[in-house]
């Protein structure tokens, strides 16, 4: 090697050595992104609950379904910040408006089969950066475990009259014959990371 070609090669290597750290600070922080997602889901699942748990209370599940008709989707909304976009969706969806997106599906699938395994479905989580119209965006999942109160709603034997309430909002409701601890659905969020 000459040595203005082993010149060359020695710059080309500090050019790239230099380069990387720039390129690492460029990647955005999954570990951070993950962490914020969590904290996100706590905060949203923590209003979604009391007001159910608050208008069960008062109102009964009927009444309860009248309620939800329309919060469900305002506490969505209101969680929707610094970019974040904030859902629930699942396999069997109640409101079409929570129907999952391809990725969303193949998650939901996923997860069914990790559970099928022997898999905790309170553990189960996804984190990904993917490409939507050639931009990055980070997404993530965590499942929603069928617990004991969510039988009224979503179970095998919901009362009669409050499965009309139901139907009366949801026509195409799907979101029935569950059973405890099965998987119910998912938080889902989602971040772009590029404008
Ligand atoms: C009082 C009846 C009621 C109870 C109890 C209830 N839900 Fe629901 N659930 C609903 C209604 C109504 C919707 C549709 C909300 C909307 O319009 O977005 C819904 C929607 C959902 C969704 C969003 C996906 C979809 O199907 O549209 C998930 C996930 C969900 N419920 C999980 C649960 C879990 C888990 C519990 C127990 C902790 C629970 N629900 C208890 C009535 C209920």
């Amino acid at each position: 090697m000459t040595f203005r070609k082993s010149l060359l090669v020695a710059g080309a290597a500090f050019v790239i050595a230099g380069m990387s750290p720039v390129i690492a600070a460029d990647q955005p922080d999954i570990n951070a992104l993950k962490a914020e997602a969590k904290e996100i889901v706590q905060g949203f699942f923590k209003e979604l609950k009391g007001t159910l748990v608050s208008t069960m209370k008062e109102k009964g599940p009927a009444g309860a379904v009248d309620v939800c008709h329309e919060k469900a989707q305002e506490i969505t909304k209101k969680h929707n910040k610094n970019g974040w976009k904030v859902g629930r969706t699942a396999l069997k969806i109640r409101n079409p408006k929570n129907a999952p997106d391809a990725w969303e599906k193949a998650v939901l699938q996923e997860f069914e089969k990790k559970i099928a395994e022997g898999a905790d479905p309170k553990t189960l989580v996804k984190a990904e950066i993917v490409e939507q119209d050639g931009k990055k965006v980070f997404r993530f999942m965590k499942a929603i475990p069928v617990k004991k109160p969510c039988l009224n709603c979503h179970g095998e034997k919901v009362n009669p009259d409050l499965y009309k309430t139901i139907k009366k909002y949801y026509p195409e409701d799907q979101a029935i014959g569950f059973k405890l601890g099965q998987l119910r659905g998912a938080f889902t969020l989602s971040k772009p990371l590029e404008q």
